[in-house]
């Protein structure tokens, strides 16, 4: 199968400081990647890397036929414009927009959205469409951000630590969702995680030691989100 996006020998130093040492990956339409490792491994910098977000110092981020690290400014706004989605930890709505306002946010003018009552309904958010950022639980906050990064039907959907401020439970229905997502509409997830629980969930598992991919695992048989273990 080819893949949908690859990287090939990506660095990134800051300073003397070499972050990530060289990294290859490839990721598969459609699927669900881990990105694990303990805090500080340089997930969050690999995945800002792959959705455009920062430049490596060395290395090449493909996406279908195009190299997105050879973009300029111009061609990387309109590829992130089309096919990226982005899911932080701290959800990052706008506190002065109803949960509905902040999910707008995210379409796209001339660009085709998915319809608005499935999403909000399938993200089980459709009951306080109307409440403020403010008056809304962080699993629910997180379930809006979702539903902003993804209403203009991104192809690739990138998460950083996105249940890392979540409970047990919030957790579980954020990663079951996400999952949802993938199945229904065709998105492909990445996702970093310091918790070995969602990587069980994945159907690939990268992990990252060292600044370098340590293990490249296939999920056969990925667990449910709701047979993960918490402890
Ligand atoms: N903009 C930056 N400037 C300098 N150092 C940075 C910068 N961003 C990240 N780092 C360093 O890179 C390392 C990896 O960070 P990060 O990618 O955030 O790891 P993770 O997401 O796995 O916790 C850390 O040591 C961090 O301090
Ligand atoms: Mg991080």
């Amino acid at each position: 199968m080819k893949p949908i996006m690859s990287a090939e020998n990506i660095t990134k130093d800051y300073g003397k400081e070499k972050i990530l040492k060289g990294i290859t990956l490839s990721v598969y339409k459609d699927t669900f990647t881990a990105i694990l490792g303990p805090s500080g491994s340089g997930k969050s910098t690999l995945l800002n890397i792959l959705s455009g977000m920062i430049q490596p110092t060395t290395g090449c981020v493909r996406h279908g036929d195009k190299t997105v690290t050879n973009f300029t400014q111009a061609q990387l706004a309109d590829w992130k414009r089309a096919n990226v989605g982005n899911v932080f930890q701290n959800y990052l709505l706008l506190n002065n927009l109803t949960a509905a306002e902040n999910i707008k946010v995210g379409i796209c003018p001339g660009m085709s959205s998915l319809a608005f009552d499935r999403l909000t309904r399938i993200l089980e958010i459709n009951n306080f469409l109307d409440k403020f950022p403010a008056q809304l639980s962080g699993g629910q906050q997180q379930r809006v951000a979702i539903a902003r990064a993804v209403i203009k039907n991104p192809h690739l959907l990138f998460c950083d630590e996105a249940t890392g401020s979540l409970d047990e439970a919030n957790s579980k229905k954020v990663v079951e969702l996400l999952h949802n997502l993938k199945s229904t509409f065709g998105v492909t997830i990445l996702f970093t995680t310091h918790n070995e629980q969602i990587a069980r969930t994945a159907e690939r598992v990268l992990t990252i030691k060292d600044g370098l991919i340590y293990n490249d695992v296939t999920n056969k048989n990925p667990i449910g989100a709701n047979d993960m273990v918490w402890r």
